[in-house]
């Protein structure tokens, strides 16, 4: 965290959240926000597609930013069960997050087709949440900057700039584990992709672009990971389910 980056605090929500539960959840995050005065950080919820609507009319005026968890890489089409990114700027979205681990994984996502869904992003006006990071057998190999570089080369579309871009650096065995990399393996990994990230947009970009980390990210632990100098926020998953939960994480970055 620096002064000249503004922090960022992300909830995803993943396949979480029906109308009642949903609304109720962002509805107390926006409570907090405008109960919270002038706070030194964005806060960002990513609902699942079925909520965004909803979850839109709940924020509304409470200075909470708006997410989709995915998009497609096409305007419009014959793309049966996808969603767009102008889809997402039409219901008021921001930003969207691309290539998270679970895409990748479990859709076969390539930082290739992550570039694209990041530069659709781009194209409709939303702030592309790019997320990347290692498998433990990747950390174990000793890889673990080889494959972060790797998808930051492969991941980060032409155009990507530190407004319309974020990174989210999530090694994938600490998502939804209760485990995370000790503060100065964080460090080192932040560092080493904004030393790859100056490579693909050049320095003053990447020195301003927000990397945020994720995985396991808690109340208990958020304060001293945003403290770190190149780390710029969290992605979180589990405790963005719970208001009291991710406004704390806000309040521990300050
Ligand atoms: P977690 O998920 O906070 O539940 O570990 C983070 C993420 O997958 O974005």
């Amino acid at each position: 965290m620096t002064a000249t980056r503004r922090t960022l605090i992300a909830g995803n929500w993943k396949m979480n959240g029906k109308s009642a539960d949903g609304v109720a959840l962002a509805t107390a995050v926006a409570e907090k926000m405008k109960s919270g005065g002038s706070v030194p950080f964005d806060m960002l919820v990513s609902p699942p597609f079925t909520l965004i609507s909803k979850v839109y009319d709940a924020i509304k005026g409470s200075g909470v930013l708006l997410g989709g968890q995915d998009c497609h890489t096409g305007v419009s089409g014959a793309n049966t069960g996808d969603i767009s990114a102008e889809m997402l700027k039409d219901l008021g979205c921001d930003a969207v997050i691309v290539g998270h681990s679970e895409r990748r994984t479990d859709h076969n996502e390539s930082s290739e087709l992550v570039a694209a869904k990041a530069s659709a992003a781009h194209g409709a006006g939303l702030i592309a949440i790019i997320c990347i990071g290692e498998t433990e057998a990747e950390r174990d190999a000793g890889k673990t900057l080889d494959v972060n570089g790797a998808q930051v080369a492969g991941s980060v579309p032409a155009g990507s700039t530190a407004k319309n871009t974020v990174i989210a650096y999530e090694p994938v065995w600490a998502i939804g584990t209760g485990r995370t990399p000790t503060n100065d393996e964080v460090q080192e990994v932040h560092a080493f992709i904004r030393a790859e990230l100056a490579k693909k947009v050049g320095a003053d970009e990447a020195g301003a672009m927000r990397i945020l980390y994720g995985g396991s990210m808690k109340p208990g632990n958020a304060k001293d990971l945003i403290a770190l100098k190149d780390v710029d926020g969290g992605l979180i998953g589990g405790a963005s389910l719970n208001a009291d939960d991710f406004w704390a994480i806000g309040e521990a970055s300050k």
